[in-house]
């Protein structure tokens, strides 16, 4: 059962009234029921992705959770997503469409926040003008501290490698929920996210496929600037200052901001922080090992294929890899699709050696952050344990551009045990000081710094990893 049919409204009048009306009380039902998808992956989907009965299981499970977590539905059902006439020919940054106000009822969002959404004018990595949507996460009352409602761009990591369905401001939880966007809102910043492009809209005016340029840092840092201004545009509250904060692939499109900012200054940028950023994609596969391997390769992929007439989806996968992307392309399957698809995936998936290839090399180069000049200040977080975003590679990029740029003013926090995700947790009061200090005018220190922070207390005994997750109350007794 959906939230929307469901008896909340009815359990909340209960709590209060249950001693006058207990007979208007619904039958109570289980949590799971919110559970509202049905998908299954047919034996012959099966036999041509080459997985097994279980593995199917668990893969549709994966799929249903995930669906269900849509807020409306799936983005070809929301009139949201359709591009308005006018983008054609609109200049990047231009605000297109603007939903004043999402209905927050189809969202988990904590109490006393509010949604928009809008879509705008982008620009891929070759330049391309793209259609993006994007929404803005309010808080009850934005902080008092600038020349408006001051504005945070938040950059997500990967939500899956390449569907539209994919997209953030269609999830019940933006999917960051209270690692990062939840608590931004509710101190007071204003959050603007784009999804980005290719992800959510993924044909422009004119019918033509947006290419989602997966990992493709710089990308992400057009679409983070673009929508501030579109934003900027639509609420002349908002300030002119922002501050640009990104986490894993949002990470490295946080810090591809920092660089853009240096070449292209937009007025009102405060500086940016880099959360487990993905900077050198191809090390990260090469260090890394191969458990990300499969994910990272059908990604890149999906990109190259868009990007370059002469690349093969054979040049860097096997067809046991050929045959997964093309289940998951069908079933346009996300972050949680995803990780089961790919839970018992071995070796087998990808070229020898694919990271050799002469397209993923050149999209590298185009995509690489680190070694770079930047605008500063700049704040980058990296757990010592983390299992997605190595940390020697952060630890590299990091060294290669301070020793080239040793005025850069950048700030590198490692956190030790801390993983991926749950540094934002770690370090969450040290990115909020920092984000107020920008605010406020305060000058961050000169130069690179390092400080490698560990926890008060035995490291064991902490809650290591997000062992939870957020989805609607059916009934008042689940949220005590
Ligand atoms: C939001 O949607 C719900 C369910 O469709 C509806 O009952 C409610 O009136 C809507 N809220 C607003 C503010 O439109
Ligand atoms: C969901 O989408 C339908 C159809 O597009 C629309 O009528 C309805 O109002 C939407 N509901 C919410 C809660 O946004
Ligand atoms: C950029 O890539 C798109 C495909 O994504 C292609 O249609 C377009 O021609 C390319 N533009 C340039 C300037 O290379
Ligand atoms: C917000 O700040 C401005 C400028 O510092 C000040 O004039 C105004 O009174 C403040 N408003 C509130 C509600 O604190
Ligand atoms: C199904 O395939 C997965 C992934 O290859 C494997 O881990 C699992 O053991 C297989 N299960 C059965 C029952 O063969
Ligand atoms: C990528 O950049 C490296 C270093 O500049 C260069 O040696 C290499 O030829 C480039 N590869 C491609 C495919 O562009
Ligand atoms: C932080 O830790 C790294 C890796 O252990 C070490 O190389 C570096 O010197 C440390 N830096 C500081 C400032 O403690």
């Amino acid at each position: 059962m959906s939230f929307l049919k469901s008896p909340l409204w009815l359990g909340l009048i209960c709590i209060v009234n249950w001693r006058h009306v207990p007979a208007q009380c619904q039958l109570l039902t289980p949590q799971t029921d919110t559970f509202a998808s049905s998908a299954s992956i047919s034996a012959s989907q099966a036999a041509q992705a080459g997985i097994n009965a279980s593995l199917a299981n668990n893969i549709a499970i994966a799929l249903n959770f995930e669906r269900s977590n849509f807020a409306n539905g799936s983005v070809a059902s929301e009139d949201f997503y359709t591009v308005p006439k006018n983008a054609p020919g609109a200049a990047p940054g231009t605000l297109l469409k603007l939903q004043l106000d999402a209905n927050t009822s189809a969202y988990t969002l904590p109490p006393n926040t509010a949604l928009s959404r809008f879509m705008f004018q982008s620009e891929t990595l070759n330049g391309t003008a793209v259609p993006v949507s994007a929404y803005i996460l309010w808080p009850y009352l934005p902080r008092n501290q600038s020349d408006g409602y001051p504005v945070l761009a938040w950059s997500h990591g990967n939500s899956g490698p390449g569907s539209a369905e994919c997209a953030p401001s269609h999830y019940r939880n933006l999917l960051y929920q209270f690692a990062t966007i939840f608590e931004l809102a509710l101190q007071g910043y204003v959050v603007v996210a784009p999804d980005y492009a290719g992800l959510g809209v993924t044909k422009d005016a004119s019918g033509n496929r947006i290419v989602y340029d997966y990992l493709g840092s710089p990308s992400h840092a057009n679409d983070l600037f673009y929508a501030v201004e579109a934003a900027q545009t639509a609420f002349s509250s908002f300030s002119k200052q922002f501050v640009v904060m990104g986490h894993s692939e949002g990470g490295g499109g946080a810090w591809a901001a920092a660089q853009r900012q240096l070449q292209k200054p937009v007025a009102g940028y405060l500086g940016a922080i880099s959360g487990s950023p993905i900077t050198n994609t191809l090390n990260l596969v090469d260090l890394a090992g191969v458990s990300a391997a499969p994910q990272v390769a059908i990604g890149i992929a999906n990109t190259l294929a868009g990007l370059y007439p002469g690349f093969k989806y054979s040049d860097i996968l096997t067809p046991a890899g050929i045959a997964l992307q093309t289940l998951l392309s069908e079933i346009q399957g996300c972050g949680s699709t995803v990780l089961e698809l790919f839970a018992g995936a071995g070796p087998g998936l990808v070229q020898p050696a694919w990271t050799q290839n002469f397209y993923a090399q050149s999209y590298q180069n185009l995509t690489v952050v680190g070694g770079k000049p930047f605008a500063g200040p700049m704040l980058i977080l990296q757990g010592t344990a983390d299992a997605a975003v190595a940390e020697p590679v952060t630890s590299a990029a990091v060294q290669e551009t301070c020793q080239k740029y040793p005025d850069s003013q950048l700030e590198y926090l490692t956190f030790a045990g801390v993983d991926h995700v749950p540094v934002m947790f770690a370090s969450q009061r040290l990115w909020l000081d920092w984000i107020a200090a920008r605010f406020v005018g305060e000058e961050a220190p000169k130069g690179c710094q390092t400080t490698n922070y560990s926890s008060v207390r035995a490291y064991e005994y902490y809650q290591k990893e997000q062992i939870w997750f957020v989805e609607f109350a059916t009934a008042g007794y689940e949220t005590a």
